[in-house]
């Protein structure tokens, strides 16, 4: 199978949220004395997620008479650039690469920002997930992919590229790799393994092609906005080539990409977003509400 159940993801939040809540409390000096806002991540998701974070920040909130301030997401993870270098200040562009998302934002001010490009079918981690399956390899498929494709020949296969103009594609070239694999005998429903060999070059040539689709759709933003420092983040960021691609491509320009740990989803990235959106535009309600499809980036 592979990938996320959603109750089962909502049953795994009810156990682990209070424990990890009492952790990171114990680790704060002077615990809750030393918290002045509760931060949550109202959207986007899976919604019995969203709503057992809700619901227990809300409670928090409440029993210590805290402000509390909905985030989405998103924002949070273009925030964990700002986490990675403290100096970072708006306006910058940040490329947003997840397993939901591939979206160029410009974060204008702190509490605004615009989206100038998104994919029009997958995302790219999406993409990632689906290749790995397809070769055989575990959920999440990124990790998997990259360390599959040391060593491998990117070479061996031709894989295509997309190109839309101001917006990303993933799913030409996920099929490219479907009908590849079909061509060498291999089904790609992950039933049968390929050979090690095919899957490393396999492996190589998609993580090639999709790093070469995200420096074109974030080169073209550049253009369009002659932004002098740009951020990639989410949990694609982690992808080695495509962070070295990104350094290279863009010398001369300022370029924050998060530490690893920030790339993959976290609570710090969550609680700068919500600083800076109480500061921009005050607490939240008591009755906010979750939103599966929140595109938030501010
Ligand atoms: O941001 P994230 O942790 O969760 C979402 O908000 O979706 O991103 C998860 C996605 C998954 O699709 C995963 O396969 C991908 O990030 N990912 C990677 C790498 N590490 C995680 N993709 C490529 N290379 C990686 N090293
Ligand atoms: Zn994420």
């Amino acid at each position: 199978m592979g990938g996320v159940v959603p109750e089962l993801a909502a049953r795994a939040h009810l156990e682990a949220l209070a424990p990890v809540v009492d952790a990171a409390l114990r680790a704060l000096p002077g615990g809750w004395d030393g918290v002045d806002a509760v931060a949550v991540t109202r959207g986007p998701g899976l919604v019995g997620c969203l709503l057992v974070g809700v619901m227990y920040a809300k409670s928090a909130a409440a029993a210590r008479r805290l402000p509390i301030v909905g985030v989405s997401h998103l924002a949070g993870h273009v925030y964990s650039a700002c986490l990675a270098d403290p100096a970072l200040e708006p306006p910058f562009l940040a490329l947003v690469v997840s397993g939901g998302h591939t979206d160029c934002v410009r974060l204008d001010t702190h509490g605004s920002a615009q989206r100038l490009a998104s994919t029009r079918d997958d995302a790219v981690g999406e993409a990632f997930d689906k290749v790995a399956r397809m070769l055989g390899l575990p959920y999440p498929g990124g990790p998997a992919i990259e360390r599959a494709a040391m060593g491998g020949d990117p070479q061996r296969f031709a894989l295509p590229r997309t190109h839309v103009p101001h917006a990303f594609s993933f799913s030409g070239l996920k099929t490219a790799v479907r009908y590849a694999l079909r061509d060498l005998g291999v089904s790609g429903d992950g039933d049968a393994v390929p050979e090690p060999g095919m899957v490393r070059d396999m492996a190589a040539a998609f993580q090639e092609a999709a790093v070469d689709q995200l420096v074109r759709g974030l080169d073209e933003a550049v253009e369009k906005t002659g932004a002098q420092t740009i951020a990639v983040v989410g949990g694609v960021a982690a992808n080695r080539l495509l962070r070295e691609r990104v350094r290279v491509h863009f010398e001369g320009l300022t370029v924050v990409v998060p530490p690893l740990e920030l790339c993959t989803d976290n609570a710090a990235m969550i609680a700068l977003a919500g600083r800076h959106r109480l500061q921009a535009r005050g607490s939240d309600p008591a009755d906010f509400g979750v939103d599966p499809s929140l595109a938030e980036f501010a």
